[in-house]
């Protein structure tokens, strides 16, 4: 299965790719994820996206489509994906759609008052990419996968936060109508006290897994 996660930022499309990665043994390909780790090496490409990522504005549609095309020819994606975080505009959809056939385009639907509380507590491993929130840590601090200090991003900032809620609304909530008109659009509608379980229990529904 091909699939794209769509959702605001904070609404779950990390975890939860996650948790599908390992149930189907299909890959999780985060950009976000793939441009931190550029930015933390001080590759060229990670320098450059880091003025962006830190503005809470989008990395240039040219760098992140290459990045993708780049990323799905490798073995792994042979048996499916899980592209999270891409595309992020109409041109990134585009171009998607001439080397890739998307089966599902899930979106997950937060309301952004959650969005919020649940940004300002996220700690991240940027080593894996596993994610976490401070209310469920119990005070640890290092990642229970790798071992690597957690840190916290730094576009999760209150304000980073509300301009990156704002780039989504412009650039990216387009793409709902564009799925939606191409017929793979399903939509998971989060309940606000959710538990990570329950989401992940309604998204496995939405794709109809038993
Ligand atoms: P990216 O890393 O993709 O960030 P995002 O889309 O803003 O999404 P997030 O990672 O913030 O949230 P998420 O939906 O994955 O939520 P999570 O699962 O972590 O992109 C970052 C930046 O990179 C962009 O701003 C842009 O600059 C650049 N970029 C990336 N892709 C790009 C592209 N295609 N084009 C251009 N630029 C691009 O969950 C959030 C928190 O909530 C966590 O703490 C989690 O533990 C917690 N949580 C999740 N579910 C629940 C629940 N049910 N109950 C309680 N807590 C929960």
């Amino acid at each position: 299965m091909n699939l794209i996660f769509l959702g605001p930022p904070g609404a779950g499309k990390g975890t939860h790719a996650q948790l599908l990665m390992n149930e189907l043994n299909i890959p999780q390909i985060s950009t976000g994820d793939m441009l931190r780790q550029a930015m933390k090496a001080g590759t060229e490409m990670g320098l450059s996206a880091k003025r962006y990522i830190e503005a809470g504005e989008l990395v240039p549609d040219e760098v992140v489509i290459g990045i993708v095309k780049d990323r799905l020819q490798a073995d792994d994606c042979k048996r499916g994906y899980i592209l999270d975080g891409f595309p992020r505009t109409v041109k990134q959809a585009e171009a998607l759609s001439e080397f890739a056939q998307i089966d599902v385009a899930l979106n997950i639907a937060l309301d952004d008052e959650v969005i919020v509380k649940r940004l300002s507590g996220r700690r991240v491993c940027l080593k894996c990419g596993a994610t976490y929130h401070i209310s469920t840590l119990n005070g640890k601090e290092d990642c229970a996968v790798c071992g690597e200090k957690l840190v916290q991003r730094k576009d999760d900032a209150p304000e980073t936060v509300q301009n990156r809620l704002s780039v989504y609304a412009a650039q990216t909530a387009p793409l709902i109508d564009y799925y939606q008109k191409k017929g793979i659009l399903r939509t998971v509608n989060c309940p606000p006290a959710g538990t990570v379980q329950e989401v992940y229990q309604l998204v496995r529904e939405t794709l109809g897994l038993k």
